[in-house]
């Protein structure tokens, strides 16, 4: 039997609090052996991962790994919020009491690790050093050596983070239980995943993946640290950041936005070029998923990623859809592929959307592990890779990466945007001055039912700051947490609604996308400086067609230019509507957001 406090002494880990945290749940999961982990271990944990078969090589210097075949995305209905209060309960959040959860987890955990190694993981979600360290410090204890080496790319990782912060921690505890065995998707379902919100603890039972798995990314980067937000006078929002120079009048300008899944919210945060529109400007990138945002002493909107790496979808990337993301996940960066095809023989990895598919199988098996030659013609069509499958990279693989990126000052937040996946409607952009306006945009925000099972043609499936499924808190405090914060700036920050994919009446798209999502941010940012005019509509400001960059894009766009900038408002009126209804879900709404929605209302109708 280890002896806990000398392997915490031998690793310097000083914090009793910690101490007697790790030592609480050492002895609930009945682990063999424990060990703490820092970044610095990353060499001698991958050998290990290796050696156990946890890891497959993926060529020079990457990795491979497998989940369990029912464990491949976030869970959201096993996913709650508790605390002991009912007051938090909100209409996403899943709210339970503690004195419910607590105890049910504590069962499952206990003695749920035996015969593993309980690895101890101090992690901080944020860049070390800024003004909500104790915040995002957190103590991740899983008894899964690949958490472990997703969790080192993903946060900042060692004792260092913790030791100084007393009980200014969140306790993150993962035990991965015995998968074959959970019932994943039945009604006799095992698997928990609870934020104890209201005593910053995270218990998750019964899954290895992803957000499932990995506490400081979502469960704590997300949904505890909005919580901690509410409380204590900040934002956590599940945004991309970046930032625009201007390189002719050297101004710098940081976006950062909502965007729902499937968006292309890590497609904006990473393939804008570097250098675009005729060189002039040139684009950093600081995160693709989550910003931790603030007003300082000074009245200045700020922000951070909290992140230290990027969770990507590998699904579509690719040399012409994603040039930054291939680039780093090069070989020798020390990448880590999940679930995606894999070549046992070379060690390659492929997967849809990558470019050709191999057409010599030798070798190849599926995510699931089962060689492709093999398929008999009924299953011979079925994808390679799951579609949730990722790669794993740190921020400093990124080619673009701003080089403040690690600076735990943040940056100045000049504009935020949402952005839905709209086939009418909702213009290329539209600029919104009023801040109770622009926090009922973010409110309203929503992607359009793809699937007959997600709702009526042409119904949003409403998800507010695209915050829906980490939404810790009811939606009326929510929104008016984000008049109070963003209320307090100074610096003239501006919102904005954006939309890549409206459509023709032949099913194009109307607008290129990609790196040509760069001219409206530009756009946005001379409107947001009185350089540009814009175009007054009822529900925003719009770029007059002039106004916007121009040169260099195809005749087709210039021909669909008009149609992108422009409000339908027939169709505009049925959608406030839809509004109506969803906003009465949320009991307490500010009256400034309805004075928003009725102001909009109004407008619509005079136009
Ligand atoms: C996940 O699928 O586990 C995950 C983290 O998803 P997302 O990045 O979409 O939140
Ligand atoms: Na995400």
């Amino acid at each position: 039997m280890t002896d806990v406090n000398t392997v915490l002494d031998q690793a310097g880990l000083t914090n009793e609090d910690v101490r007697a945290y790790v030592a609480e749940w050492f002895a609930v999961t009945g682990a063999e052996r424990i060990e703490v982990v820092s970044a610095a271990d990353d060499a001698r944990l991958i050998a290990e991962a290796l050696e156990a078969g946890e890891l497959l090589p993926a060529g020079e210097g990457s990795y491979y790994s497998r989940s369990y075949f029912k464990d491949t995305a976030r869970a959201e209905e096993r996913t709650i919020v508790a605390t002991a209060d009912e007051r938090d309960k909100g209409t996403y959040n899943n709210w339970r009491p503690s004195s419910e959860m607590k105890p049910k987890l504590v069962e499952l955990m206990t003695g749920a690790s035996k015969g593993k190694t309980m690895y101890v993981i101090p992690y901080l979600m944020a860049p070390a050093g800024g003004p909500l360290d104790k915040f995002a410090a957190g103590v991740e204890l899983t008894d899964n050596i690949n958490v472990v080496l997703q969790m080192i790319r993903m946060a900042r990782v060692g004792v260092e983070y913790i030791n100084h912060l007393g009980n200014d921690f969140v306790r993150a505890v993962h035990v991965t239980g015995d998968l074959p065995n959970l019932g994943q998707g039945t009604p006799d379902d095992k698997r928990y995943f609870v934020t104890v919100a209201d005593e910053r603890t995270i218990l998750h039972f019964g899954s290895s993946y992803g957000g499932n798995a990995l506490l400081g990314k979502i469960a704590h980067g997300l949904r505890q640290g909005s919580y901690d937000g509410w409380k204590n006078g900040f934002l956590v929002e599940q945004f991309m950041l970046l930032g625009i120079s201007d390189k002719e009048t050297g101004k710098k300008y940081n976006i950062c936005g909502g965007f729902p899944s499937a968006s292309g919210k890590t497609n904006l945060a990473m393939t804008l070029s570097p250098d675009a529109l005729g060189d002039r400007y040139h684009v950093e990138f600081y995160g693709d998923d989550i910003a931790w945002i603030w007003v300082d002493e000074n009245g200045v909107l700020r922000g951070f990623n909290p992140e230290n790496g990027v969770f990507g979808v590998a699904k579509d990337t690719n040399e012409h859809t994603n040039p930054t993301a291939i680039e780093s996940i090069k070989p020798g960066l020390g990448v880590i592929y999940t679930n995606v095809a894999y070549n046992e023989k070379t060690q390659e990895v492929w997967w849809e959307g990558r470019g050709e598919k191999p057409t010599d199988l030798d070798g190849w098996l599926d995510w699931k592990g089962e060689r492709i030659a093999d398929r008999s013609p009924e299953t011979a069509s079925e994808n390679w890779a799951h579609p949730n499958s990722r790669f794993t990279t740190t921020l400093a693989n990124v080619p673009n990466v701003a080089p403040d990126y690690d600076d735990a000052a943040g940056v100045e937040i000049h504009g935020i945007i949402f952005g839905g996946r709209t086939r009418d409607r909702e213009p290329l952009i539209r600029a919104i001055n009023d801040l109770a306006e622009g926090v009922y945009d973010g409110l309203t925000l929503g992607a359009e039912a793809t699937f007959a099972a997600d709702g009526l043609e042409g119904v949003l499936r409403y998800d507010p700051m695209s915050m829906r499924p980490f939404m810790s808190y009811p939606e009326a405090d929510y929104a008016q947490h984000w008049l109070d914060v963003v209320g307090k700036a100074t610096n003239n920050p501006i919102f904005a609604h954006v939309n890549w994919f409206q459509r023709g009446e032949d099913g194009r798209f109307l607008w290129p996308g990609y790196r040509e999502n760069l001219r409206p941010l530009v756009w946005l940012m001379q409107y947001r400086n009185g350089e540009v005019q814009g175009v007054e509509t009822p529900v925003g400001v719009i770029p007059a067609r002039d106004e916007l960059l121009l040169d260099g894009l195809d005749e087709q766009t210039l021909a669909d230019l008009d149609t992108v900038l422009t409000i339908d408002t027939k169709r505009w009126q049925q959608e406030m509507g839809y509004r109506e209804d969803h906003l009465k879900q949320f009991d307490g709404l500010p009256d400034a957001i309805w004075e928003a929605h009725n102001r909009v209302a109004k407008a619509l109708d005079e136009a």
